[in-house]
């Protein structure tokens, strides 16, 4: 039988700069979601890229005195080597200059344009360069863009325009039929509302900007960087030429984004997919953005800290366990390395680093080194991790992945408790005791067995590692994903360092967080 698919993408990032905590975040989001799922025996497909196009990116290539393509060229390859560091797990990367990506938006663009669906008109209004955005007169915050606060240009030319104001009803009762299509809730209102209230025609296309793919019946003009964008999640799956994969993975389980361009992902491109006759991607999730010591993250304050020094200073585990723990996905968070800090002695290596070394320790001292086995009778710490497995199934589906954190702590915590209730060296003071504490042990082994495949979406190299101390998996061996009962027999623990030693804070983060 073939595998159950699930398509998910993380929206595509401009390479006007390099990326930082806020683009690392949404990435490692997906990646959680699609280790999650392929473990769940999901044939996946986890998409990401880089938007290219837009006057953002030739003003940013002109001032580093290089052509576009130069440019894009050499910050592309800031964003996959960060993904590499974060062992994001990717199989698609899409670049808007990707000559594939370029023909088949041209392709959709004239489809569109047989429908009906795009006309030529005159567009009067403003326009934000950092946000590629249009807005009219009385959208404007004291003169600025309203989503990022800064000057906007006048704009007066001929544009393309789509008829999005003419899927104003179809997009409502979308939305009424698909209660979940827009998460979280909050969020979904505001789209709603927006629509209800006001709903306007949108300019799709640029005279004035050089750096984007040409509209296919005008030379004179590109196709506006947002509408080349959006079109990457079926681009990248060959449509409108290559349909083997848009057949196969189609449509999007779900679109992973900030909420600064839910506009965008959950009114244009959904009115866009109607008028190809396209199914609507599942679900839009929309989630927060993160602050740095309580700033905003922006190249004019210069905060914007770069992940690989924090990957080198706390490694990428810590790093993507404090993202997707410290915040609930869709509320706001603020990044501070006393809260990071705070995470992992506490968290990382308190709890979980310490259920392993103390379990391991004991089971070195008193069964030299073999897990021992344990009568095939549940016990309590089986069937918590079983309701462990249940409840955090729920909570992933959801992508409430901070929820799902909790609850493998909290059955971690049960694990810490079940060795101080059992007192494993009182049990060995006394030989009678002694298949007492073969049970205990054994159990304990199993209980981290199973949190290795808990944490394992999360903190991919440290399931690997508890995997390796348990003695089940070869150093460079795969991770064992399947769960299992029982060790096998004769089972060796190689205890090794600690997960998570002891972090102070260190005195360049004291520098940088004072700057
Ligand atoms: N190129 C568009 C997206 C096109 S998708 C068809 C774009 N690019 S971006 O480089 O500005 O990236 C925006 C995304 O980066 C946000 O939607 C979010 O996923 C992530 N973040 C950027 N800054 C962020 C924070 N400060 N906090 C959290 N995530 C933020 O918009």
């Amino acid at each position: 039988m073939s595998k159950q698919t699930f398509y998910l993408t993380t929206p595509i990032y401009y390479v006007n700069d390099v990326p930082h905590i806020g683009h690392s975040y949404t990435t490692i989001a997906a990646d959680v979601l699609a280790r999650y799922k392929r473990m769940k025996n999901y044939d996946v497909f986890f998409l990401t890229g880089t938007d290219e196009h837009g006057q953002k990116i030739q003003k940013a290539a002109q001032a580093y005195n290089k052509t576009p393509l130069e440019f894009v060229d050499t910050v592309v390859d800031k964003f996959k080597n960060l993904w590499e560091a974060l062992e994001i797990s990717h199989d698609g990367f899409i670049r808007t200059t990707d000559e594939d990506h370029c023909r088949r938006v041209r392709n959709i663009f004239q489809r569109i344009f047989e429908n009906g669906d795009i006309y030529l008109g005159e567009y009067e209004g403003w326009y934000c360069i950092p946000c590629e955005s249009f807005w009219i007169e009385s959208q404007l915050h004291e003169t600025k863009c309203p989503e990022c606060k800064r000057a906007v240009e006048k704009v007066k030319e001929k544009n393309y325009f789509f008829r999005l104001s003419k899927y104003r009803n179809a997009l409502l009762e979308y939305y009424e039929k698909h209660p979940h299509f827009i998460q979280p809730e909050s969020r979904r209102n505001e789209i709603l509302h927006r629509i209800q209230s006001h709903i306007e025609d949108i300019s799709i296309s640029r005279s004035a900007v050089e750096w984007g793919i040409q509209v296919p019946m005008d030379p004179t003009h590109t196709i506006y960087v947002w509408i080349d964008a959006l079109m990457n999640y079926v681009t990248a799956l060959g449509y409108d030429d290559d349909m083997q994969k848009f057949e196969k993975y189609w449509p999007a389980n779900v679109h992973i984004i900030g909420k600064e361009i839910l506009w965008f992902h959950g009114a244009i491109w959904p009115a866009i997919l109607m008028s190809l006759n396209i199914d609507l991607p599942c679900k839009v999730y929309a989630h927060g953005w993160w602050t740095i010591e309580g700033k905003k993250i922006s190249k004019s304050l210069g905060n914007a800290i770069d992940p690989h020094s924090i990957i080198q200073l706390y490694g990428t585990d810590a790093y993507r366990y404090f993202l997707l723990r410290e915040v609930p996905f869709g509320l706001d968070g603020n990044f501070s390395y006393n809260a990071l800090i705070h995470r992992i002695n506490s968290d990382l290596g308190n709890d979980l680093g310490n259920l392993l070394q103390r379990t391991l320790t004991m089971i070195d001292k008193y069964f030299q080194g073999i897990i021992p086995e344990v009568p095939d009778e549940e016990d309590e710490l089986r069937g918590l991790s079983r309701d462990t497995h249940m409840k955090m199934d729920s909570e992933m589906d959801k992508l409430q992945f901070s929820r799902a954190l909790e609850i493998v702590w909290e059955f971690i915590g049960r694990a810490n408790k079940f060795v101080e209730d059992k007192k494993p060296w009182s049990l060995a003071k006394s030989d009678t005791t002694r298949p007492q504490l073969a049970a205990a042990l054994g159990t304990l082994a199993a209980a981290i067995r199973d949190i290795s495949f808990y944490v394992y979406p999360f903190m991919p190299k440290t399931a690997a590692e508890i995997q390796r101390q348990l003695g089940i998996r070869e150093e460079g061996q795969q991770l064992c994903l399947e769960f299992q009962q029982g060790f096998k027999k004769g089972t060796v623990v190689k205890k090794g360092k600690p997960l998570f030693p002891r972090v102070e804070l260190s005195a360049m983060n004291v520098a940088e967080t004072v700057a």
